[in-house]
């Protein structure tokens, strides 16, 4: 694909959109990409720049290999898989927490290893680590609220944003872990041969966060 193209994975999803907006504002437009089509490969040669929408998840892998320069991902993703890329900067959008809860009342007895569901075994590991608490990590894939409530776990790690999910099912914030946003990441090769219009759309970006 050569240098001709600036190569940015976007992250499928409302929070792409906002992204997207960002990076229109900065001057970095594209006809089409927020068409609601099936398409997923959109380009702009005047510019420079040719988009392509994947799964949220799956960003981190794209700018590592280098399939894409550039792309957004949630700090939750950086911290849970740890890929090699380099983090340019916090977009200030996406924001939501990683968390721990529990059912209403809960309290750790710490006399058996805790049982703890999630989606982001590294992130809770790391965390109970620390906290020198023993625990089972249980992987789930999606709907880790229901973990607690049908005894499969006694606490989880999630994303909490409104905290609606939490409250229609009788859980509750128990611990913050660290706050999440989303952040602009590039590939490392693509930084050292491409840094003039990386840095160039880098700071657009941050004017338009300031805004
Ligand atoms: C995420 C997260 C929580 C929910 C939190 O789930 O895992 O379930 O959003 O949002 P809230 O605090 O605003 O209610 P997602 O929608 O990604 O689905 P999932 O069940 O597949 O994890």
């Amino acid at each position: 694909m050569g240098n001709r193209y600036l190569n940015i994975a976007l992250p499928k999803g409302r929070l792409g959109e906002k992204v997207y907006a960002m990076l229109e504002s900065a001057g970095f437009g594209c006809p089409g990409v927020m068409d609601n089509s099936r398409k997923l490969i959109f380009e702009n040669e005047d510019v420079g720049v040719r988009y392509f929408w994947v799964k949220p998840s799956d960003v981190a892998i794209y700018v590592e290999r280098g399939a894409a320069d550039l792309g957004v991902c949630g700090k939750d993703i950086l911290l849970e898989y740890e890929p090699d890329v380099y983090e340019l900067l916090d977009l200030g959008i996406g924001k939501c927490k990683m968390a721990v809860a529990a059912p209403k009342g809960f309290v750790d007895g710490r006399e058996r290893i805790l049982k703890v569901a999630t989606k982001f075994v590294n992130i809770a590991a790391d965390h109970y680590r620390k906290a020198g608490r023993q625990v089972d990590i249980i992987k789930l894939n999606g709907s880790i609220e229901l973990a607690p409530i049908l005894g499969l776990s006694d606490t989880i790690v999630d994303i909490v944003e409104t905290g609606t999910t939490l409250k229609e099912n009788d859980l509750e914030v128990i611990e913050t872990i660290v706050q999440i946003s989303a952040r602009l990441i590039c590939n490392r090769s693509s930084y050292k041969f491409n840094s003039d219009v990386i840095i160039k759309l880098c700071n657009a970006l941050a004017a338009i966060k300031e805004k």
